[in-house]
């Protein structure tokens, strides 16, 4: 039998599948910085979680290794929920969590929190959005696109998001998020809705050759 501190997700299928290296986000230098920062966070997620929601979960790959990181802490979640508006990308998903036999994570096929009620039910949620500065035209897709363009500034999904979590997200609920440096993170989190309705800290900023990451933590504010 495997011990909690051993336990490993098979990542296979994301890397030998020929529809999902077509149509989804793979791992990227992003989602790795993002998992160096949630690992570096587990200690202050408290051990028995709720509701965890990923946005955007594509590939599955960052949700289910925080899955692992939390397992191997033997800290418990209810339920993970995984949201993004790739149906290829929902598939992969189903088919990761198939060959692992994971039970307790659930697929939405949905465009943000569309349709989704609003009742402070999520304890966590993580989010590596589509950043990248781009035209309009490549705005409201579904397909692979959708995983990078981002519109002005990279930042209208973010904004979007951002605009709307609030009342997904309970009392003591915290909110995980990947920025580029082309986002101007700095006037993102100096926004005034954000800076009413959440304390946001930096947990990491990483520069690579093309790219500035930064990962930011923000906690609900509660009057
Ligand atoms: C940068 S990728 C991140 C994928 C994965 N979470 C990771 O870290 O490797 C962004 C993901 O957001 C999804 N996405 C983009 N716009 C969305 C929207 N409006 N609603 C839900 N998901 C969306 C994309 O399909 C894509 O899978």
């Amino acid at each position: 039998m495997i011990s909690s501190s051993e336990f490993k997700i098979n990542f296979d299928f994301i890397y030998n599948d020929e529809e999902v290296k077509k149509n989804v986000y793979l791992p990227s230098s992003d989602t790795f910085t993002f998992i160096d920062a949630l690992e570096n966070e587990i200690d202050n997620i408290p051990s028995d979680v709720n509701m965890v929601l990923e946005m955007g979960t594509g590939s599955g790959y960052l949700i289910l290794s925080l899955y692992e990181l939390l397992k191997r802490k033997n800290k418990n979640v209810d339920i993970f929920y995984c949201v993004d508006i790739n149906k290829s990308a929902c598939n992969c998903v189903k088919n990761v969590l198939r060959k692992n036999n994971i039970l307790n994570v659930e697929i939405i096929n949905n465009d943000l929190f569309n349709n989704i009620r609003k009742c402070e039910q999520f304890d966590l949620i993580v989010f590596n959005p589509p950043y990248v500065p781009t035209e309009q035209d490549e705005m409201n897709t579904t397909n692979i696109v959708a995983s990078y363009a981002g519109g002005k500034y990279g930042r209208e999904i973010i904004f979007k998001f951002l605009l709307n979590v609030y009342a997904y997200l309970n009392k003591s609920g915290v909110i995980y998020i990947l920025l580029e440096k082309n986002n101007k993170p700095h006037e993102i989190m100096n926004h005034t809705h954000i800076t009413e309705k959440f304390l946001c800290s930096l947990l990491k900023k990483k520069k690579t050759l093309n790219e500035t990451i930064f990962i930011y933590k923000l906690k609900k504010k509660v009057s």
